[in-house]
């Protein structure tokens, strides 16, 4: 029998968080005429074995997204090869001149973010229909894109490659800094998108999801809008600090972390449990000692009193996380025994946002941190 440790993925609440990050939009596009001709798309982001929950398994919950945004080539074609025929977006586009036939045959859509890319597909042969790219601009970010300086430069050299077939649509996009954020620094990046738009014909993407839920405008500045939402997809926050006038959206968490119960040890006062002994009973005590360590995925910074729930009762971690197991107090819940469930994050436990912040993480970290050992299976 494997270790007993799973973590479950909710099809379902992928696609009811999906529907919520669609109605705030709509929300707000129905406030205002100015807004009723302005087409939003939404780009499920399922980068990194889509935060960790399985790329295939995310196929199934993103079904109504309208396109799927990724890192890897490869992701890109295994979607492809299991029946995603909707646009697929490469947020950092290709990185060699051996990626632009399968580009082409696969019928991915690039971010071009860099000259050498250009350069890369001006030496390219048309070959079937042209690759739909989205010109990617630095607006405050500096990590990828053009200055905004460059726009019109790397568009007349689109233009020639549209001409001799390489090129189909064009886009633009950007991927701001602090959208997580009240900063005016988000303002500042929009505007440099607005000033060039209109030469993309107007086919836009800026919004992650925070910019999605706090600046909900921001996802119709464009006749043809593609959102990309990723951790909020994921039913985790994109919010850590700053939530000033963040709506009320409830997301369903679609990751469940949960292990049984390896052993229970009774202590004494006094005594201390795990590495280090960080943590020294002050009365008599029960643990339990749980299947699910650092080894998994579970962050190793967890404080004493991490949330966890026994057998619906809600309960703490005490002492190390090592590398195979942890312990929780289970002093209140006597009928805990081996075998028991422990939920560690998810459906029926504390919130993975409540443990990376105890752990001093993030919940991105938390759930593409779940380790490859621990099986995946899909609740649909
Ligand atoms: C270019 C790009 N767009 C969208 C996203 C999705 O961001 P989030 O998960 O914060 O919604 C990411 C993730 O980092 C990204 O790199």
């Amino acid at each position: 029998m494997p270790r007993p440790i799973l973590a479950t993925i909710s099809t379902e609440a992928m696609a009811y968080n999906l529907a919520q990050v669609k109605s705030r939009i709509q929300q707000v596009q129905q406030s205002s005429l100015a807004y009723a001709h302005r087409q939003v798309m939404t780009i499920a982001v399922i980068k990194a074995n889509a935060y960790g929950h399985g790329t295939l398994n995310a196929i199934k919950g993103f079904a109504q997204a309208d396109a799927l945004g990724m890192i890897d080539l490869a992701d890109a074609v295994l979607c492809r090869e299991n029946g995603w025929d909707k646009p697929i977006l490469l947020l950092e586009g290709f990185f060699d001149a051996s990626d632009i036939p399968l580009l082409q045959h696969h019928q991915l859509t690039t971010a071009i973010h860099h000259d050498e890319q250009v350069a890369l597909l001006s030496e390219a042969k048309a070959v079937g229909k042209p690759i739909d790219v989205m010109v990617k601009f630095n607006t405050g970010m500096n990590r990828l894109g053009f200055h905004i300086s460059r726009a019109s430069h790397v568009l007349d050299q689109l233009h020639q490659l549209q001409k001799n077939n390489i090129v189909g649509r064009i886009g633009c996009m950007t991927h701001f800094a602090n959208a997580d954020l009240c900063h005016d620094a988000v303002d500042e990046s929009l505007a440099q998108m607005n000033r060039i738009k209109d030469l993309f014909g107007d086919r836009v993407s800026v919004c992650n999801s925070a910019a999605s839920l706090r600046y909900p405008e921001f996802a119709l500045v464009g006749t043809e809008n593609w959102i990309r939402p990723g951790i909020c997809l994921y039913g985790s926050t994109p919010f850590q600090t700053d939530k000033e006038g963040i709506p009320d959206v409830v997301f369903k968490p679609v990751m469940t972390l949960t292990a049984r119960v390896l052993a229970v040890q009774s202590i004494q006062k006094g005594a201390s449990i795990g590495y280090g002994s960080t943590f020294t009973a002050t009365e008599a005590m029960r643990i339990a000692v749980v299947a699910c360590g650092y080894a998994d995925g579970y962050p190793r910074s967890a404080k004493l009193g991490t949330p966890v729930m026994v057998d619906g009762i809600a309960s703490r971690i005490i002492g190390r996380v090592s590398m195979d197991m942890l312990t929780v107090d289970i002093t209140h819940i006597p009928n805990v025994g081996v075998h028991s469930q422990v939920v560690l994050w998810g459906e029926g436990g504390p919130s993975i946002d409540q443990v990376a912040e105890s752990a001093g993480r993030i919940g991105y970290e938390l759930m593409c941190n779940l380790a490859k050992r621990v099986p995946l299976q899909i609740v649909e």
